[in-house]
């Protein structure tokens, strides 16, 4: 996924210079500078205002860009005739169980193709804890790298967006290509999908959605706006010659690095209630609105273990939805995840927040 050469780049790059691969904005958002349901509202002069009225708490520890620098990436363009863009798939929401039941989990490799699939997502994760400049003490333990949550010392805050914006640009990528390739297949073989593009369009516009709201809390400077470039170049390409070779196996390798996912996020949840990101444990801590408008966060739930808790949840449904479609049928199987089904088979309709390890055809195909 990476070139040798940014390979050898990032290999010795250190938390310190971690914050230095983006602009790092740890400062708590006024919700005022936001303009309700367009997004945040840009601006150098809000950020700036904020700035000076809260000196001790928007003071950034390691950022290397002044908060009067900051800058809207992506403002919202005001038009004349327009009020609002809602989401074109609007999020279905969770319940605080289903959130809280999320866990790591791992599904053990049961063929060749899943065995590959888990090999390939090992070196993925292998080169993103270079990329993010993990030392020896941050690594959990390796015997169990997908469950294990415990290092010897977090994550610092520029850590964790770099690592984070580096894998939301990455996760939007697949349920594109898979969306597209069946899209492409069901037009020239003039045959039906059953289901399966819209869950995949959905995927990928949820994980997009992710990076941009952690892009409202860092700007990505040029080097890893050149690691982003080159990681999409060439994992598009891989996806491409992979979901047309075998869809089952890209499925399981999807499935694998959702598994990271809520990992990750299962990692940063725990870092956040331990108190060991000072401005993120912060209750006061205020969110992007992006992300209060997108999930709907209630009033009184919108800290940052909020986000990351519907984030995770997010993950939790990526692993379960492809790990199950893995174990379809790929050209006759419809979708099970948004099925209607006969009545008294009610029960097996699939669950994808609470089963990690996704659901075998029998279950829910019968
Ligand atoms: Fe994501
Ligand atoms: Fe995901």
């Amino acid at each position: 996924m990476i070139s040798l050469e940014a390979s050898k780049r990032i290999c010795s790059t250190s938390p310190k210079q971690a914050a230095k691969l983006a602009r790092v904005v740890v400062a708590p958002f006024h919700h005022q500078a936001h303009n309700l349901g367009l997004g945040y509202t840009p601006t150098l002069e809000a950020a700036a205002i904020a700035h000076r009225s809260r000196p001790s708490s928007s003071t950034r520890s390691f950022s290397t860009t002044s908060t009067k620098q900051l800058r809207d990436i992506f403002p919202a363009k005001d038009t004349p005739f327009i009020r609002k863009t809602p989401p074109a798939w609007p999020h279905p929401g969770y319940t605080e169980e289903e959130m809280l039941a999320v866990a790591p989990a791992h599904r053990p490799p049961k063929t060749v193709g899943d065995w590959l699939a888990w090999k390939f997502v090992r070196l993925a994760r292998w080169a993103t804890d270079l990329a993010t400049g993990i030392g020896r003490d941050q690594q959990v333990d390796m015997k169990n790298p997908t469950t294990a949550v415990v290092a010897q010392k977090p994550l610092s805050e520029a850590q964790w967006l770099v690592r984070v914006i580096f894998l939301e640009s990455i996760a939007g990528v697949p349920g594109m290509v898979g969306a597209m390739l069946r899209h492409l297949h069901s037009l020239r073989r003039l045959k039906r999908d059953n289901g399966w593009i819209e869950t995949l369009l959905e995927e990928c516009y949820n994980e997009r959605m992710h990076l941009l709201v952690f892009t409202k809390m860092a700007e990505p400077g040029w080097f890893m706006k050149t690691m982003i470039l080159g990681a999409q170049g060439v994992f598009f390409n891989a996806m491409f010659l992979s979901y047309l070779i075998s869809p089952k196996i890209t499925h399981r390798f999807v499935g694998y690095l959702e598994e990271e996912a809520v990992h990750t996020y299962t990692r940063l949840l725990k870092e956040i209630e331990n108190g060991d990101l000072p401005k993120w444990s912060n209750p006061d801590f205020q969110i992007p609105e992006i992300a209060v408008t997108y999930w709907r966060m209630p009033e009184g739930k919108r800290t940052m273990k909020d986000l990351i808790l519907y984030v995770r949840a997010d993950e939790a449904v990526h692993r379960g939805v492809n790990h199950t479609l893995s174990n379809l049928n790929q050209v006759e199987d419809p979708n099970p995840f948004v099925s209607e089904y006969k009545t008294g088979s009610e029960q097996q309709k699939p669950h994808a927040v609470l089963k990690g390890t996704g659901y075998e055809r029998e279950e829910v195909i019968g």
